[in-house]
């Protein structure tokens, strides 16, 4: 639904040059939620101002639902009448909401409607219509001021909504909002992608909005794509950044004849009791030195690290003995780990777990 080929975009200033999206070749399916995650700089703004070509970028292209934005003449205010009309079909969320103080809640909802030229009555119908999908139905003639936060969002949600868009992109939507108000935000961008096969890109800094709408995600750092996908498959990548950032574990490295390792659980292996098992068939002592388990995408997934007595080949055993059991394991390397003391780093959870 969105595909941008080998994007690169440069700012050029008086005195300097910024390379803030530097080759992103980024692919979201129709139906998906889509989360581009990053620290402050890292480009993600200036990623999807180029996905709607609020920015032209410098080089490579964009396609939405089978158009080469890229193709159609101008840019942001100035776009051109065919970049206008397909810019119709992509919604867009901010941070800050951008609403107009001046205007009703129905008012601001009107507004892209009066540019697609609407009549007032019309105009009218689709907003209250709107607003009734964000649930905020009888706050049509309050004004921003009079909102919270929260809703004020579904505001600018029902604005984004107007032009019956196919695909809806965010920027740190929920950036200014407090956690339970974030919660009850993604909920509704998870409603309106199911209920409307709204396909979303949304950019995000919060670790917890991927976990909880996202089905794939793509990690951006200085301008590039390091890391993208299904995150139940990152999850079961070996050394997935995004899948360590999810489910951030501390513990200590292996001492003398231990072996400390990574494990995912994800799918069906998540209810097994294969820790007990391991334990039990194979004679060996397992500590758990950080555990983290949660629901991504509905299903229950987690991490956990875990040190096994023994190295060679009864690690390498009991390490066979876990992947059979459908779980991705990743050895902790000792020279590679951080030598944290493991009091520190995992309090109450080095509990030797014996069968
Ligand atoms: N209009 C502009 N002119 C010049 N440089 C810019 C412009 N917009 C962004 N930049 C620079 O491009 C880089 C990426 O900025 P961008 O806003 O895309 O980052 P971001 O990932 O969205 O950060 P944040 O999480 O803080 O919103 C930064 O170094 C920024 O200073
Ligand atoms: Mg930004």
């Amino acid at each position: 639904m969105i595909t941008t080929t080998d994007l690169t975009k440069v700012y050029r200033t008086r005195d300097r040059e910024v390379t803030a999206i530097d080759g992103v070749s980024l692919h979201v399916d129709p139906g998906e939620v889509y989360g581009v995650i990053g620290r402050s700089g890292a480009g993600k703004s200036s990623l999807i101002r180029c996905v709607n070509l609020l920015e032209r970028p410098s080089s490579g292209t964009v396609t939405v639902d089978g158009t080469d934005l890229t193709a159609l003449a101008g840019r942001g205010p100035r776009a051109g009448k065919e970049l206008r009309r397909a810019r119709t079909r992509i919604g867009m969320v901010f941070q800050h909401f951008n609403l107009l103080s001046s205007r009703t809640v129905q008012g601001n909802v009107e507004l892209p409607l009066e540019i697609l030229g609407l009549t007032r009555r019309a105009r009218a119908a689709k907003a209250l219509e709107l607003l009734d999908l964000v649930g905020l139905a009888e706050k049509s003639r309050a004004y921003p001021a009079q909102l919270s936060g929260g809703q004020k969002q579904r505001v600018g949600i029902a604005r984004a909504l107007a032009g019956d868009p196919k695909v809806l992109l965010s920027d740190e939507a929920t950036s200014a909002l407090d956690p339970e108000t974030t919660r009850s935000v993604l909920r509704l961008l998870r409603d309106l992608n199911q209920q409307l096969g709204l396909t979303v890109l949304l950019i995000t800094h919060e670790m917890d909005v991927v976990k909880s709408v996202c089905d794939s995600a793509a990690l951006m750092r200085e301008g590039r794509l390091v890391e993208s996908g299904k995150v139940s498959d990152l999850l079961a990548t070996p050394g997935s950044e995004l899948a360590a950032e999810l489910f951030p574990l501390a513990g200590a490295a292996s001492g003398a004849g231990r072996t400390v390792v990574d494990v995912t659980f994800h799918g069906e292996s998540a209810g097994r009791p294969v820790i007990s098992g391991l334990a039990r068939t194979h004679d060996t002592d397992v500590s758990i030195l950080a555990a983290a388990m949660d629901t991504v995408g509905g299903r229950q997934v987690g991490r956990m690290r875990v040190e096994l007595s023994g190295t060679g080949a009864d690690a390498d055993r009991a390490i066979g003995y876990l992947r059979d059991q459908g779980l991705t394991v990743e050895v902790h390397d000792p020279r590679t780990a951080p030598s944290a003391d493991l009091a520190d780093a995992a309090p109450g959870a080095a509990d030797l777990v014996k069968e």
